[in-house]
Protein backbone atom coordinates (compact mmCIF):
# COMPACT_ATOMS: atom_id res chain seq x y z
CA UNK A 1 0.00 0.00 0.00
CA UNK A 2 2.97 2.33 1.28
CA UNK A 3 4.02 2.09 -2.48
CA UNK A 4 0.97 3.77 -3.52
CA UNK A 5 1.81 7.36 -1.32
CA UNK A 6 4.77 9.28 -2.76
CA UNK A 7 6.48 12.18 -1.11
CA UNK A 8 8.31 15.45 -2.82
CA UNK A 9 9.14 18.78 -1.65
CA UNK A 10 7.79 21.42 -4.07
CA UNK A 11 5.06 23.38 -5.70
CA UNK A 12 1.47 21.63 -6.73
CA UNK A 13 0.95 23.63 -9.75
CA UNK A 14 3.87 22.17 -11.64
CA UNK A 15 3.25 18.55 -11.06
CA UNK A 16 1.63 16.31 -13.42
CA UNK A 17 -1.06 13.98 -11.96
CA UNK A 18 -5.05 13.38 -12.94
CA UNK A 19 -6.21 15.89 -9.55
CA UNK A 20 -4.81 18.25 -7.67
CA UNK A 21 -6.01 18.96 -4.31
CA UNK A 22 -6.67 23.00 -3.37
CA UNK A 23 -6.62 24.01 0.37
CA UNK A 24 -9.57 26.69 -0.12
CA UNK A 25 -11.62 28.53 2.00
CA UNK A 26 -15.28 27.91 2.27
CA UNK A 27 -16.20 30.96 -0.55
CA UNK A 28 -14.24 29.52 -2.78
CA UNK A 29 -11.98 32.57 -3.68
CA UNK A 30 -8.34 31.75 -4.04
CA UNK A 31 -6.37 34.71 -2.54
CA UNK A 32 -3.17 33.49 -0.33
CA UNK A 33 -1.21 30.64 0.09
CA UNK A 34 -1.62 27.28 -2.22
CA UNK A 35 -5.16 28.63 -3.18
CA UNK A 36 -4.21 31.82 -4.99
CA UNK A 37 -0.89 29.59 -6.39
CA UNK A 38 -3.60 27.16 -7.82
CA UNK A 39 -6.02 29.47 -8.93
CA UNK A 40 -3.09 31.93 -11.11
CA UNK A 41 -1.29 28.92 -12.82
CA UNK A 42 -4.54 27.34 -13.66
CA UNK A 43 -6.52 30.27 -15.24
CA UNK A 44 -9.83 31.85 -15.03
CA UNK A 45 -11.51 28.74 -16.09
CA UNK A 46 -11.15 27.88 -12.16
CA UNK A 47 -12.18 31.07 -11.42
CA UNK A 48 -15.46 30.86 -12.94
CA UNK A 49 -16.28 27.20 -12.47
CA UNK A 50 -15.67 28.43 -8.10
CA UNK A 51 -18.14 31.93 -8.38
CA UNK A 52 -20.44 29.12 -10.18
CA UNK A 53 -20.23 26.94 -7.52
CA UNK A 54 -20.67 29.61 -5.20
CA UNK A 55 -24.04 31.22 -6.66
CA UNK A 56 -25.50 27.19 -6.77
CA UNK A 57 -24.49 25.85 -3.08
CA UNK A 58 -22.93 29.05 -1.62
CA UNK A 59 -19.87 27.90 -1.43
CA UNK A 60 -18.20 24.80 0.53
CA UNK A 61 -18.34 23.62 3.64
CA UNK A 62 -15.46 22.41 5.93
CA UNK A 63 -14.05 19.10 5.89
CA UNK A 64 -16.63 18.77 2.13
CA UNK A 65 -15.43 19.41 -1.40
CA UNK A 66 -16.28 20.53 -4.77
CA UNK A 67 -14.82 20.09 -8.00
CA UNK A 68 -13.67 22.17 -11.15
CA UNK A 69 -11.74 21.38 -14.55
CA UNK A 70 -8.38 22.05 -14.20
CA UNK A 71 -7.39 25.19 -16.75
CA UNK A 72 -3.78 24.71 -17.21
CA UNK A 73 -2.56 23.09 -15.17
CA UNK A 74 -1.29 19.29 -16.07
CA UNK A 75 -4.55 17.65 -14.13
CA UNK A 76 -8.33 16.65 -15.26
CA UNK A 77 -9.81 18.33 -12.17
CA UNK A 78 -8.83 20.38 -9.48
CA UNK A 79 -10.73 18.96 -6.16
CA UNK A 80 -11.39 22.58 -3.47
CA UNK A 81 -11.55 21.41 -0.29
CA UNK A 82 -11.64 23.17 2.75
CA UNK A 83 -9.64 22.42 6.02
CA UNK A 84 -10.61 23.13 9.52
CA UNK A 85 -9.27 26.60 11.46
CA UNK A 86 -6.94 25.30 13.63
CA UNK A 87 -9.01 26.60 17.12
CA UNK A 88 -6.86 24.11 20.02
CA UNK A 89 -8.25 21.05 19.26
CA UNK A 90 -11.45 20.63 20.70
CA UNK A 91 -13.58 21.92 17.99
CA UNK A 92 -13.75 18.62 15.98
CA UNK A 93 -11.10 19.67 13.82
CA UNK A 94 -8.86 16.40 12.95
CA UNK A 95 -12.52 14.63 12.17
CA UNK A 96 -12.83 17.87 9.91
CA UNK A 97 -8.89 17.66 8.24
CA UNK A 98 -9.25 13.34 7.99
CA UNK A 99 -13.17 13.90 5.89
CA UNK A 100 -10.80 16.36 3.53
CA UNK A 101 -8.36 13.62 2.59
CA UNK A 102 -10.99 11.65 2.45
CA UNK A 103 -13.74 13.03 0.76
CA UNK A 104 -11.21 13.59 -2.23
CA UNK A 105 -10.09 10.29 -2.36
CA UNK A 106 -13.60 9.24 -2.98
CA UNK A 107 -14.56 11.77 -5.42
CA UNK A 108 -11.53 10.97 -7.68
CA UNK A 109 -12.49 7.26 -7.50
CA UNK A 110 -16.02 8.87 -8.69
CA UNK A 111 -14.01 10.89 -11.22
CA UNK A 112 -12.14 7.73 -12.59
CA UNK A 113 -9.16 9.29 -11.64
CA UNK A 114 -6.25 7.19 -10.52
CA UNK A 115 -3.79 9.78 -9.11
CA UNK A 116 -4.23 12.34 -6.84
CA UNK A 117 -1.71 15.20 -5.23
CA UNK A 118 -2.52 16.99 -2.19
CA UNK A 119 -0.93 20.06 -0.28
CA UNK A 120 -0.53 19.99 3.86
CA UNK A 121 -4.09 21.24 4.24
CA UNK A 122 -4.66 23.76 6.96
CA UNK A 123 -0.76 23.77 7.72
CA UNK A 124 -0.33 27.39 6.22
CA UNK A 125 -2.67 30.39 7.37
CA UNK A 126 -5.39 27.79 9.26
CA UNK A 127 -2.52 26.92 11.59
CA UNK A 128 -2.76 23.49 12.22
CA UNK A 129 -0.20 21.89 14.25
CA UNK A 130 1.67 20.75 11.13
CA UNK A 131 3.14 16.70 12.57
CA UNK A 132 -0.44 16.44 13.87
CA UNK A 133 -2.11 17.00 10.40
CA UNK A 134 0.54 15.01 8.50
CA UNK A 135 -0.98 12.35 10.84
CA UNK A 136 -4.19 12.67 10.32
CA UNK A 137 -3.28 12.65 6.15
CA UNK A 138 -1.63 9.58 6.28
CA UNK A 139 -4.23 8.00 8.55
CA UNK A 140 -7.13 9.29 6.13
CA UNK A 141 -4.96 8.12 3.02
CA UNK A 142 -4.40 4.56 4.42
CA UNK A 143 -7.51 3.66 5.73
CA UNK A 144 -9.09 4.51 2.24
CA UNK A 145 -6.09 2.92 0.40
CA UNK A 146 -6.53 -0.42 2.25
CA UNK A 147 -10.28 -0.41 0.60
CA UNK A 148 -9.64 0.85 -2.54
CA UNK A 149 -7.13 -0.63 -5.19
CA UNK A 150 -8.54 2.19 -7.91
CA UNK A 151 -6.11 4.69 -6.78
CA UNK A 152 -3.03 4.13 -8.22
CA UNK A 153 -0.81 7.23 -6.80
CA UNK A 154 -1.02 9.68 -4.18
CA UNK A 155 1.50 12.45 -3.90
CA UNK A 156 1.93 14.46 -0.34
CA UNK A 157 3.28 17.83 -2.10
CA UNK A 158 5.09 19.74 0.79
CA UNK A 159 6.06 23.01 -0.32
CA UNK A 160 8.01 23.72 3.05
CA UNK A 161 10.85 22.02 4.78
CA UNK A 162 9.38 21.53 8.14
CA UNK A 163 6.44 19.59 6.27
CA UNK A 164 8.43 17.23 3.85
CA UNK A 165 10.65 16.35 6.73
CA UNK A 166 7.61 15.78 8.89
CA UNK A 167 5.93 13.48 6.06
CA UNK A 168 9.54 11.84 5.02
CA UNK A 169 9.93 10.68 8.97
CA UNK A 170 6.78 9.51 9.63
CA UNK A 171 6.64 7.64 5.57
CA UNK A 172 9.66 6.05 6.65
CA UNK A 173 8.75 4.53 9.75
CA UNK A 174 5.84 3.31 8.47
CA UNK A 175 8.20 1.88 5.97
CA UNK A 176 10.21 -0.15 8.49
N1 LIG B 1 2.27 24.17 -3.55
C1 LIG B 1 2.14 23.32 -2.51
N2 LIG B 1 1.95 23.72 -1.24
C2 LIG B 1 1.89 25.06 -1.03
C3 LIG B 1 2.00 26.02 -2.06
C4 LIG B 1 2.21 25.52 -3.37
N3 LIG B 1 2.30 26.33 -4.42
N4 LIG B 1 1.90 27.26 -1.51
C5 LIG B 1 1.74 27.08 -0.18
N5 LIG B 1 1.74 25.76 0.12
C6 LIG B 1 1.61 25.07 1.41
C7 LIG B 1 1.98 25.83 2.65
O1 LIG B 1 3.36 25.71 2.93
C8 LIG B 1 1.16 25.10 3.71
O2 LIG B 1 1.90 24.03 4.27
O3 LIG B 1 0.25 24.74 1.56
C9 LIG B 1 -0.01 24.49 2.94
C10 LIG B 1 -1.36 25.08 3.29
O4 LIG B 1 -1.23 26.48 3.45
P1 LIG B 1 -2.35 27.53 3.04
O5 LIG B 1 -2.34 27.76 1.58
O6 LIG B 1 -2.19 28.71 3.93
O7 LIG B 1 -3.74 26.75 3.36
P2 LIG B 1 -4.53 26.53 4.74
O8 LIG B 1 -3.67 26.57 5.93
O9 LIG B 1 -5.39 25.32 4.49
O10 LIG B 1 -5.44 27.82 4.81
C11 LIG B 1 -6.48 27.98 3.86
O11 LIG B 1 -5.43 29.85 2.83
O12 LIG B 1 -4.84 29.28 0.65
C12 LIG B 1 -5.71 30.05 1.43
O13 LIG B 1 -7.77 30.40 0.24
C13 LIG B 1 -7.13 29.60 1.21
O14 LIG B 1 -8.17 31.05 2.81
C14 LIG B 1 -7.72 29.73 2.59
C15 LIG B 1 -6.59 29.44 3.52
Amino acid sequence: MYRRIKLIKGDITKVSTEVIVNAANTSLIGTSGVSSDIHKAGGIVIDQQCMDIRRRLGGCKTGEIVVTDAGNLDARYVIHTVGPVWKGGEKRESELLYNCYTNALKESVRLECKKIAFPNISTGIYGYPKKEAAKIALKATEDFLKENKEIEEVLFVSYDEENYEIYDELLKQQNK
